[in-house]
């Protein structure tokens, strides 16, 4: 819903893999959650993390684990990923089979999300949305982190908040690529509620500070206020 709060979800796909554990334990007091970017060479051209990593991680984290499966075949591996902890897990609506995709979710007891490339419109997620409790919109092409955020795709947030709002849906509005402290700003007037942020987080400093100074420039923004300066 359009009046709830923000949330800053830290990407682990820009922390240290040797050290993810210490990574999640930096940003667990500014944040409950923790975006999870599977990726399996194949949907995207880069393979990162998958089942055996998130239930290694959950065992050092009770954070929210937002679990992003950029993934041909998520359908495969949803059981592994429930059982190794993870708490909600987003499919691309481009490989199709969408609808079985989330029973299979919901009979996991996954919160179900459901990510929108780019170049997708809308539409695409349109007849899911009563069903959902996250809808993701890419504000870069997936694959790889520190990419640049893509202006032309804040309609697309906009037009997604409004179809949220007039269906009375409870479902998140995450937006993920690119976001920093500007563009946390600009995606959260435009609608969204969920803010993924990786490199602007983990390679910052001090990554709990970075994460409050994204919620706060967010919320500044949605309160009219100018945001803050990067
Ligand atoms: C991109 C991933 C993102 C990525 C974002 O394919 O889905 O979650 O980690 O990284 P930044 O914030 O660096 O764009
Ligand atoms: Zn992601």
């Amino acid at each position: 819903m359009a009046g709830e709060e923000i949330t800053v979800a830290p990407s682990i796909l820009s922390a240290d893999f040797g050290a993810l554990a210490e990574a999640a334990a930096g940003v667990a007091r500014v944040t409950d959650w923790l975006h999870v970017d599977v990726m399996d060479g194949h949907f995207v051209p880069n393979l990162t993390i998958g089942p055996p990593v998130v239930a290694s991680l959950r065992r050092h984290s009770t954070a929210f684990f937002d679990c992003h499966l950029m993934m041909t075949n998520p359908g495969d591996y949803l059981e592994a990923f429930s059982k190794a902890g993870a708490d909600l897990a987003t499919v691309h609506v481009e490989i199709g089979g969408t609808a079985e995709l989330i029973a299979e979710m919901r009979g996991l007891g996954l919160h179900v999300g459901l990510a929108l490339n780019p170049d997708t419109p809308f539409e695409a997620a349109a007849p899911y949305l009563a069903e959902l409790d996250l809808l993701l919109v890419m504000t870069v092409f997936p694959g790889f982190g520190g990419q640049s955020f893509m202006e032309e795709v804040v309609p697309k947030v906009a037009r997604a908040r409004r179809a949220l709002d007039e269906a009375r849906s409870p479902a998140r509005l995450e937006v993920d690529g690119g976001i920093d402290r500007v563009t946390a700003a600009r995606t959260a007037v435009a609608g969204a509620r969920v803010l993924v942020a990786g490199s602007a987080v983990f390679g910052s400093d001090d990554p709990a500070a970075e994460v409050v100074a994204i919620r706060r420039a967010a919320e500044a923004a949605l309160a009219g206020a100018p945001p803050a300066a990067p």
